[in-house]
């Protein structure tokens, strides 16, 4: 089977399309027949920190047809439609075939397409987990959303508002229409104004991307709000490591998000989606040989949505 492999080894390091062997399932895994794969931060970030798998294959978020089952199988017959993310479970996305433990997927129903499908896995339950499991969100909440336009954000803002919140997005110029369209409230020009300005509190922020001062953040916070750290700049994470604990005194709390994986929540999504409730954005797709090319303009941090390769024209 074809594959992007990358390798240090390649001078300079690069993914090459290869020809490898395709997978065979063991115990509980199936093969997967990938149609589409989205990339993620988590693809590049675990590239650059030197902890990316083993097979030099990444792409964690894939849709396929599943080509056979393992001997302990017993969720997927072969002709399943499935989707989940595989970034648990040694990446392996950027290639004609995929094993993964079948536990970790879930079914895609027939009216979403594999790429759509594929654009769902990690960007919106880190979205999802982020406003409900960690925020509380509740109607009539107002949730600040900073780096609304990128994977995780454009479905966090369809997410909020689904759930019946009051939707400020931050975002820069080029994203306004995009979130306008999408149901934010009140839109934030990052690039004209300063955080620290706004004169509004909120129950729930998102710090998606971006690299704010954490006592800028606080005082953005109703009495008793909550900060969710997503993601951003990796100074501010650290940030977070050291202060949250001390910013957090009090009924103000400021929490990092690191997501779990969840069929079910793989599955509520996917209803949403199916319901058309909320629609994942796709920015930018490639070929499995562009991979590189998606790469790069993933890492770039501009996206505007999600970035999928169609192993599959
Ligand atoms: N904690 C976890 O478990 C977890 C899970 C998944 C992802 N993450 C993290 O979440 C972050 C976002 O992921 P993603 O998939 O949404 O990334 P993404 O799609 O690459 O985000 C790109 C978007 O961010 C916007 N952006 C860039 N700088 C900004 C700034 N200073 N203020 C506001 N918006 C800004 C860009 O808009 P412009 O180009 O217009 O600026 C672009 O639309 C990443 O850092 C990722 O590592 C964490």
């Amino acid at each position: 089977m074809k594959a992007m492999v990358y390798s240090k080894r390649n001078a300079p390091p690069a993914m090459r399309l290869t020809d490898i062997e395709k997978p065979v399932p063991t115990a509980d895994q199936v093969l997967v027949k990938i149609h589409s794969v989205s990339l993620n931060a988590a693809d590049y970030r675990s590239m650059q920190m030197g902890i990316g798998p083993k097979s030099g294959i990444f792409g964690a978020d894939i849709a396929g047809l599943v080509e056979a089952v393992g001997p302990d199988a017993k969720k997927f017959r072969v002709g399943d439609a499935v989707f989940g993310d595989l970034s648990i479970s040694n990446f392996g996305g950027l290639a004609e075939y995929v094993t993964a433990s079948e536990n970790i997927l879930a079914s895609k129903p027939d009216s979403v397409s594999f790429e759509n499908a594929a654009a769902i896995p990690m960007a919106s339950l880190t979205a999802l987990q982020g406003l409900r499991d960690i925020g509380g969100i509740k109607p009539g909440h107002r949730v600040l959303l900073v780096g609304a336009s990128g994977g995780v954000g454009l479905f966090a803002l369809q997410l909020a508002k689904y759930f019946g919140a009051h939707v400020t997005a931050v975002c820069s110029p080029r994203n306004t229409e995009t979130v306008t369209a999408l149901g934010a409230d009140d839109v934030i020009d990052y690039t004209r104004t300063k955080l620290r300005s706004l004169p509004e509190k909120f129950d729930i922020i998102l710090a998606i991307n971006g690299n704010y001062s954490l006592f800028t953040y606080r005082k953005l916070l109703v009495p008793d709000g909550i900060w969710v750290g997503i993601g951003g700049a990796i100074s501010q994470f650290i940030r977070v490591l050291f202060l949250s604990p001390l910013l957090s005194i009090g009924k103000r709390k400021m929490r990092m998000l690191f997501t779990k994986q969840s069929t079910e929540d793989l599955a509520f999504v996917m209803k949403l989606v199916e319901e058309g409730r909320i629609r994942p954005v796709i920015d930018r797709r490639y070929s499995l040989p562009e991979a590189a090319e998606a790469f790069d303009y993933v890492k770039a941090g501009h996206a505007g949505g999600k970035v999928v390769v169609n192993v599959i024209p």
